[in-house]
């Protein structure tokens, strides 16, 4: 069995904990860590109820890109109040949701997010106060080949901060050892914050890492 195809530690808890992959503790590290779900200005950090408005019409919106096979659509969805849109070219897994998928806060887009049509529809349901992307194109195995691929995958998720409320953050996966210092640049002008962040439930040897911008200017 190669590394790849030996149940970790994290893939096993996410089968122990419901969840169809091990990306789940990644994205539960930076919400902890970053509090990606207190983002608006004036928020408690209560989780109440989010999908009704708040006291100046807001409804928390979250925007999941890539979100195949359906782990951080799920910790959203857990976590209550919120109204999620999800994106991905796969549909999600129906393993473990229990009737998540199918409740009326939640809309799935199968598709392309880099098709300006797909786009179109998933910024109609918006504006967000979050987006989370962890969308990644299928590894060749050739690191320049797919670094540059993740970079092209990354400048569009980056696109979508244009349906993002002020105050609202966004995280987005990328690849390093390509030219990723620039997306990171333009977080840092488009939010009061921008950094890198890996997560320890990242692989060791991945060349994975996370960049959020926080609280939108
Ligand atoms: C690492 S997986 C995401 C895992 C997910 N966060 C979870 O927790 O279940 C990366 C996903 O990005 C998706 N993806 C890659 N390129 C895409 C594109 N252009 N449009 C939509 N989804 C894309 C892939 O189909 C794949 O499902």
């Amino acid at each position: 069995m190669s590394n790849y195809s030996k149940p970790d530690y994290w893939s096993l808890k996410a089968q122990k904990e419901g969840y169809p992959a091990r990306s789940v503790y990644k994205l539960k590290e930076m919400d902890e860590k970053f509090g990606l779900f207190r983002s608006l200005s004036g928020d408690t950090g209560s989780h109440a109820d989010r999908s009704s408005p708040d006291r100046e019409g807001r409804i928390f919106r979250v925007l999941d890109l890539g979100a195949a096979p359906g782990s951080w659509s799920l910790y959203v969805l857990r976590k209550g109040g919120a109204f999620l849109t999800a994106a991905d070219l796969s549909p999600l897994s129906r393993q473990y949701d229990k009737g998540l998928f199918d409740g009326d806060n939640f809309c799935f887009i199968q598709g392309d997010i880099t098709d300006q049509k797909i786009r179109e529809e998933i910024l109609s349901h918006g504006p967000y106060s979050l987006v989370i992307s962890d969308a990644a194109p299928a590894t060749t195995g050739n690191r320049s080949v797919d670094t540059l691929r993740s970079l092209g995958l990354a400048e569009a998720v980056l696109s979508y901060a244009d349906g993002l409320t002020k105050g609202g953050s966004m995280v987005i996966k990328v690849f390093q050892g390509g030219d990723t210092a620039e997306i990171l640049k333009r977080l840092r002008e488009l939010f009061a914050t921008g950094k890198s962040f890996k997560p320890e439930a990242c692989r060791s040897e991945s060349f994975e890492t996370y960049y959020l911008g926080l609280n939108k200017k």
